[in-house]
């Protein structure tokens, strides 16, 4: 958009940089710039506009965009051209994404390298390396608590390591996805350092306060994150002798973004990642950006401002370069990470579809669909040009985040219906054969998360011990479900490493006095290569699981129907044990799939009466892409064992595939 205040600007900065930056050619960054800029600017004196310095530190965000951009690699260059030129390549149902520690599934980064034939032999082409940037030795949050944003952990390896594994990976036509910890830094980090000798400049990276009175306001209306390690949002700290807002941890630091200097740090980093070969960069904590006084310090409009300018400053440099927001927050509130707009007002390309994680494992302990149902019929429509990353598991516990009007809509009690919940996955409920641990637990609240493997969540383990064959077929009918549910729903589906072997939960964090006090380490485990062969062994749960979403993920490659362009369509039935919906084609009616999930323990009808005038059923029998065979038909009603599932299509388009 043309406008003349900023256009002016502009021109001014340009007229710097060319003294600066004489030889190079900044053709494409011109463009980019001249597109974005009008947005960029209005971003940041809504945001910093007050300021004296405002001018300056415009100049100076737009002269670290000229040189990141000088310093991107050709190479990227054109893979930036070329997505650009095919927008819509992240919606592919090809892609199939795995997150992982490094120290716990290959040691570090060579051995990571040495790792990718494995991943491809199950079908991964994204790979999300949990955090690996320099951190301190002790706790760390999982690497959560950065110490120096551009270097890499020496543990991991170097940023060397990072370019090898990024060329390996594209070579092999994998996508790396890399963290960048936007909330806070850990208090080693130098600009921490600098605050606490007392440097005023640093101090204001921070939310630094002498006395308890404005901390105490913030706190009136701040929720704790970790209720059990880190109660409080503040921290008292000796050296400097101030108070220092923690939301995590309190060897977290929260960054101060309504410091321009921060702002302008941070999105330098993105793209220094993003020069290093990051195809997509996974922004941690993004609704909590913003903090004012009076609110819960989360999904604040400021902290959607700041996204939405971190995407464009993005665009100018490495358009190519996608964002996963990492926003564990309601429904309502998980959407609006995308943006307001595709194109004037995006955020991130990518979410974390925390609400289908949540709700899946409702229907697990309820063994009905009622709740998952309800909450997906809610979930708001998404922008285009956005997806979700749909998981079972990933590193964190799992929230019980539903909105209440769901659960009682379901004639569930809210209150009651979460405990009820934990109580199931930490084994405390009769008749429960999960193993769960509570995480978060918060008797000022009552709030409770729930941590633990997948394969111990889901039964196995109980099953395992008991040496129960019934109850071990369920148990991996279920585990083969959710991983179903995750590769069909529309989006990126992330598999947490371990779990295509059944990992089941690992205690030896109690032994570790940095770990011992966080559950969530019960379910990142240290991946053991001899047990991973016996995925090869016949008669194995590991060769089970690996194998059947193996399987899984091949079919879904191949399923056009299963690229997200908001083709789902949920399919109400009366069955309530049944999750139900449509995966539409694109073009072909016919070569539709319907999904259909049954959390119960007894074999469920789905009546195909129910699905109406459909189209896709007129087209011949219908078959189970998995297995390749017939559902059993009784009275037009299709037979869906205990704890299985269908991707249904109709047998005479198969071929067209
Ligand atoms: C994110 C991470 C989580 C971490 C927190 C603080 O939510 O997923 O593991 O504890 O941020 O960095
Ligand atoms: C909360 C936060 C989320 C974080 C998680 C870690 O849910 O909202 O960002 O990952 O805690 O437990």
């Amino acid at each position: 958009m043309y406008e003349q205040v900023s256009h002016a600007l502009l021109n001014e900065i340009l007229d710097e940089l060319s003294l600066t930056v004489r030889r190079e050619d900044l053709r494409h960054f011109y463009t980019r710039l001249g597109a974005n800029f009008y947005v960029i600017h209005s971003l940041f004196s809504h945001l910093y506009g007050h300021r004296q310095d405002f001018k300056r530190q415009i100049i100076a965000l737009t002269e670290r965009l000229a040189r990141a951009y000088i310093d991107r690699p050709r190479a990227l260059e054109e893979i930036d051209m070329a997505r650009e030129g095919d927008h819509n390549w992240f919606l592919s149902q090809e892609w199939v994404g795995m997150a992982l520690y490094l120290d716990g599934f290959a040691g570090d980064l060579p051995g990571l390298v040495q790792r990718l034939p494995y991943l491809q032999e199950l079908g991964i082409n994204m790979v999300h390396v949990m955090p690996i940037l320099r951190c301190p030795q002790g706790a760390s949050d999982g690497g959560y608590a950065v110490s120096d944003f551009r270097d890499i952990d020496p543990r991991a390896g170097t940023v060397e390591d990072v370019r090898t594994l990024s060329e390996t990976m594209r070579q092999r036509g994998m996508l790396l996805t890399l963290d960048v910890v936007v909330n806070h830094t850990s208090n080693e980090h130098e600009w921490a350092q600098q605050a606490r000798t007392g440097d005023p400049a640093f101090q204001g990276f921070y939310y630094v306060f002498d006395k308890r009175d404005v901390p105490d306001m913030f706190e009136e209306t701040m929720p704790e994150i970790f209720p059990e390690t880190a109660p409080g949002n503040f921290t008292w700290d000796e050296t400097m002798d101030k108070w220092v807002m923690t939301v995590f941890n309190d060897y977290q630091w929260d960054l101060n973004y309504s410091n321009p200097a921060v702002f302008i740090e941070m999105v330098d980093i993105i793209l220094f990642w993003a020069n290093q070969g990051a195809d997509i960069v996974r922004l941690d904590a993004v609704a909590f950006l913003w903090k004012k006084i009076g609110t819960s310090c989360q999904n604040e409009r400021e902290a959607h401002l700041i996204l939405q300018l971190m995407k464009d400053c993005c665009q100018v440099v490495a358009p190519g370069v996608l964002f996963i927001a990492e926003a564990i927050v309601a429904p309502s509130e998980i959407i609006k990470y995308f943006g307001e707009d595709a194109v004037i007002a995006k955020e991130c390309e990518i979410a974390y579809n925390a609400t289908f994680m949540a709700l899946l494992w409702d229907a697990v302990a309820t063994k009905n669909a009622k709740l998952l149902n309800q909450g997906i019929r809610n979930l708001p429509d998404k922008l285009d040009r956005a997806t979700w990353l749909n998981y079972a598991r990933c590193h964190d516990d799992i929230g019980l985040g539903f909105e209440d009007t769901d659960i009682r809509a379901c004639d569930y009690e809210p209150f009651a219906h979460r405990h009820f919940l934990v109580d199931w996955f930490t084994g405390a409920f009769e008749g429960s054969p999960s193993r769960g641990r509570p995480f978060g637990v918060n008797p000022k609240t009552g709030d409770a998360r729930i941590s633990g493997a997948l394969a111990s969540l889901a039964g196995l383990e109980t099953a395992l011990e008991a040496d129960d064959q019934a109850a071990i077929r369920h148990a991996l009918d279920l585990i083969l479900t959710l991983h179903g549910m995750v590769l069909s729903f529309g989006g990126i589906p992330l598999v947490w490493y371990g779990d295509e072997l059944g990992t089941l939960n690992d205690s030896s964090f109690l032994q570790d006095v940095n770990k011992a006090g966080d559950t969530r380490w019960i379910h990142r485990p240290r991946i053991n290569w001899e047990r991973a062969d016996r995925r090869h062994l016949h008669g194995t749960h590991e060769q089970h699981i690996f194998n059947g979403l193996k399987h899984m993920i091949a079919v879904r490659k191949t399923t056009l129907a299963f690229a997200d362009f908001n083709n789902r369509e949920l399919v109400d039935v009366s069955n309530p044990h049944l999750f139900v919906f449509l995966r539409n084609h694109p073009t072909m009616e016919a070569s539709s799939v319907l999904v259909a999930a049954n959390f119960d323990a007894a074999p469920q009808y789905l009546d195909l009466e129910e699905l109406g005038r459909r189209g896709f059923l007129r087209y011949g029998q219908l078959e189970d892409l998995v297995t390749g065979e017939a559902p059993a038909l009784f009275n037009n009603r299709v037979v869906i064992p205990p704890f299985r599932f269908y991707w249904l299509t109709s047998q005479q388009t198969r071929t067209l595939f």
